[in-house]
């Protein structure tokens, strides 16, 4: 989280306002309290100059003073020594209360940044577990070019060693290697991607990619449980902007609920789309399970809220609050025929909103 900048002019404007008042109020023979104003320095240097804001209401004081002593030399206690007084207090008051209350937004903005840490910290380690849950489809995944690359290197090698090689063959077969090859590290690659703890990264993204490298990663999982998943990917979708790997993470928790929840039914069918609507781009995940049980419906983006006896009840809070932090929505929306949908909706990336 960034702390907005001062605007580029501010801190000029402070000094020269300082000086004029320092100016007026020492070489002017003016019957009002002028140095009051020094209270609209230190309230702005809140802003321009936050550490230094019991240095500038000192300064203040010094000035505040020095400008009395030079404008009533030798008569020091008539009516501008009462002006002063109240100037004084005036910048005492305000340098205090401003102080006390930069502190306290100091105090929040600290406590909101361990928040997000803890949030991006719980994200990560919910990541880990489902790769966990994933690990025998995904070892599975990796495992079937390994064995395409082992047979194909083999068969290579007896082109090779006839008597007349086979360069055609062993040709194709290396590039069946090479492709085989590239599918292994694309499912490494993606894997690590989730398993990495970075902070997260923002850029235009596709919902579709991210639709796409999701069912990727769980693909083989669902088949496992007898589950048919269907893409329906709006075709040009507009971008939106965000983290790929916690959108990823979004849309793998959303089929894992999807296929967790028509496990007791033995399989079903999944859908995964993205569509745009009301200047938004939207992506939903809907199954043929046994749907969300109305006195369900309140509690689902609860943390710790679960029916299932493994489940952690993490998965949707997790999902919310990935959402949200994009400046979206999650909820679950109704669904024509039996079974759940949960949708998401992302504002347009700003390029495309223009
Ligand atoms: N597609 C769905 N159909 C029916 N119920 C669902 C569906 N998705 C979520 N739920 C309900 O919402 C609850 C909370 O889901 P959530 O993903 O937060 O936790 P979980 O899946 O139980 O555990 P985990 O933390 O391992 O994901 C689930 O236990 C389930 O009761
Ligand atoms: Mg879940």
């Amino acid at each position: 989280m960034n702390r907005t900048p001062p605007p580029p002019l501010l801190k000029p404007v402070i000094g020269l306002l300082t000086l004029a008042i320092f100016m007026i109020d020492a070489f002017t023979m003016l019957d009002i309290a002028i140095a009051v104003l020094y209270v609209v320095v230190v309230l702005a240097s809140v802003h321009a100059w936050p550490r230094y804001l019991l240095r500038i209401t000192a300064l203040c004081v010094v000035l505040t003073v020095a400008a009395y002593l030079l404008s009533s030399w030798g008569d020091l206690a008539d009516a501008s020594a009462g002006r002063c007084l109240v100037s004084l207090s005036a910048i005492g008051i305000t340098g205090y209360l401003a102080y006390a209350g930069h502190r306290a937004n100091e105090r929040l903005w600290q406590k909101e940044e361990s928040l997000r840490e803890s949030r991006l910290q719980l994200a990560h380690a919910s990541r880990v577990t489902t790769l966990g849950e994933l690990a025998a489809s995904i070892a599975h995944e990796v495992n079937q070019p390994l064995a395409a690359i082992s047979a194909n290197g083999a068969a290579a090698l007896r082109w090779l060693n006839r008597p007349q090689p086979e360069l055609e063959e062993v040709r194709a077969a290396i590039g069946r290697v090479l492709s085989d090859t590239e599918r292994a590290s694309d499912v490494i690659k993606r894997i690590r991607a989730l398993a990495r703890k970075s902070d997260p990264q923002q850029q235009a993204l596709d919902l579709n990619d991210i639709a796409k490298a999701s069912a990727a990663l769980v693909q083989r999982e669902l088949a496992a449980h007898r589950v048919r998943l269907q893409l329906g990917l709006a075709p040009q979708l507009p971008q939106v902007e965000g983290d790929s790997v916690q959108l990823q993470q979004v849309v793998i928790n959303l089929l894992m609920n999807g296929m967790q929840a028509m496990d007791a039914q033995g399989g079903g069918e999944l859908g995964l789309r993205t569509f745009v609507q009301d200047g938004a781009v939207h992506l939903a995940v809907s199954d043929s399970g046994p749907g969300i049980a109305p006195e369900h419906s309140g509690k689902l983006f609860d943390a710790f809220f679960s029916t299932r006896a493994d489940g952690m009840g993490m998965g949707l809070a997790i999902c919310r609050s990935i959402v949200e932090s994009h400046g979206g929505r999650i909820a679950a929306v109704p669904k024509e025929g039996r079974g759940a949908c949960l949708q998401c909706s992302f504002p347009l990336h700003a390029a495309e909103a223009a």
